[in-house]
């Protein structure tokens, strides 16, 4: 019985090396009673992701219960920055879970007020503040409130705008999704709040111009007074592509906050602790934002997100009027800060600049010889995405993305099903703990997959 319709099992070459093992046919046919019953009680919407069963995961290594061994290139969805199933962050849960403190909601603990000093003092000014919550739309959420909240403060109920982008994703709740920048994930949202609004994002791909104009003049096609923005937010690099913005747009977007009174919000969800080389992406643009949204990487584990942001703004709502049931829980907090340290410690940032460095370089390479399939090479550190295209144009192939992805897993390379424009993205970010020796493997195996599937 096939585990779904695109995914019959079937029987593939033996894998066999320091990194990847295969040694079963893909999906493992005993794995099918538990990818069924996952189909039967889960919405359909779960589905969608290669069919291998997870059953541990440790460092750059994700395996199933049937002898197979997959090279992660996915970190779940750019979660375990530090590396699956880290012993320090697992000691850090165990000794928590034990003492027993597994809750507290918003009364002091310890761990929580450990977790948020950290953050603040490895932020650059002007972050001072730190809110914890849970998921990385919540963060969003939380973003958007404050920055109308400072708005409405400064200029009135009118200075509510916030500016996003096209092609952006910040998360499923209903805000997030408002904020977001394709359209069809909003079509179900009935009531557009005609206060939140995107504009061209500059990847030079997509959009080819890539020049600051291009936001002031959409805001005046858009009919939005320039005072009237309250915040613009943005992704440090767009996930579904990889996409960085020009380091000069973003110089210019952050001094056209500052005369409008405007607040510049980083979605760091995906690029914070270090992913893209640096241990803020942010940095990448010399500027700090005013708020900052972090996520995933955060914990390399347990759900645990954070805004940060400057005090006058962190400081906007009273005692309990901005807070989550599951704030700074202390398995996460902990986890979280076992993360850091070894985010810290490692220098991961670091070995992300210079292994990411060496992958691009080939990634570069693998683009040049097969120009009429993959449009764009986008990327830094240890996040790239290639953007699959139909031969010689810029329409996106999502059909060949998912052929090289699947052909990936099938070879012990895991990689999640594209993303991006038309899911044509074959998007790459695995633990930054990943060396040199498994991202070269890595690398020659997704290149023999794009020679036999393009
Ligand atoms: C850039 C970005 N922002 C926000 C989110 C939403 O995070 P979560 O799924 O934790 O709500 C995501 C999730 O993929 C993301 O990539």
């Amino acid at each position: 019985m096939p585990a779904t319709s695109e995914w019959q099992s079937r029987t593939v070459d033996r894998v066999e090396t320091k990194y990847r093992r295969i040694v079963t046919p893909i999906p493992v046919p005993e794995s099918i009673p538990i990818l069924e019953k996952l189909k039967r009680c889960e919405p359909e919407a779960m589905g969608g992701q290669p069919p291998v069963v997870w059953d541990r995961a440790e460092g750059v290594h994700v395996f199933d219960r049937w002898g197979n061994q997959w090279l992660d290139w996915s970190s779940g969805v750019l979660i375990t920055n530090a590396g699956h199933g880290r012993a320090e962050i697992v000691d850090a849960i165990l000794s928590q879970a034990r003492k027993p403190l597994l809750t507290s909601y918003c009364f002091p603990n310890e761990v929580r007020a450990a977790l948020v000093e950290k953050l603040v003092s490895m932020s650059p000014a002007p972050l001072e503040k730190a809110f914890l919550l849970t998921t990385g739309s919540e963060t969003i959420e939380c973003a958007i409130k404050l920055a109308r909240t400072n708005g409405i403060k400064q200029g009135g109920r009118e200075k509510s705008v916030i500016v996003s982008f096209d092609r952006a994703f910040h998360g499923r709740t209903l805000g997030a999704q408002m904020a977001g920048g394709i359209p069809g994930l909003k079509e179900w949202i009935v009531n557009h709040d005609p206060g939140l609004v995107q504009v061209p994002y500059p990847d030079g791909f997509r959009t080819d111009d890539v020049g600051f104009a291009l936001f002031e003049e959409t805001l005046e096609r858009l009919r939005i007074d320039p005072r009237h923005v309250a915040g613009v937010l943005l992704e440090t690099y767009q996930g579904g592509g990889s996409s960085f913005c020009p380091k000069e747009y973003i110089q210019q977007l952050k001094k056209w906050c500052d005369a409008h009174q405007a607040l510049l919000i980083f979605d760091e969800v995906q690029a914070g602790f270090g992913r893209t080389g640096k241990l803020f992406g942010f940095e990448h643009y010399e500027v700090v934002p005013d708020l900052a949204c972090f996520g995933k990487g955060l914990s390399s584990s347990l759900p645990i997100s954070a805004v940060l942001g400057r005090q006058d703004v962190m400081d906007l709502y009273p005692p309990g009027a901005m807070t989550s049931t599951h704030t700074g829980n202390p398995l996460c907090a902990a986890a979280a800060l076992a993360n850091l340290d070894l985010i810290l410690r490692e220098n991961l940032a670091l070995n992300a600049l210079k292994v990411g460095g060496i992958m691009h370089c080939k990634l570069a390479g693998i683009k040049n010889k097969y120009p009429a399939t993959i449009g764009a090479h986008h990327g830094m550190g240890l996040v790239a995405g290639l953007h699959m295209v139909k031969p010689g144009g810029k329409e996106p192939h999502g059909e060949l993305a998912k052929a090289i992805v699947r052909r990936a897993v099938e070879k012990g390379l895991l990689m999640f099903a594209p993303v991006g424009f038309g899911g044509a993205t074959v998007k790459i970010c695995p633990p930054l703990c990943i060396n040199e020796e498994a991202t070269v493997e890595a690398v020659h195996v997704l290149e023999e997959c794009i020679e036999e599937c393009a």
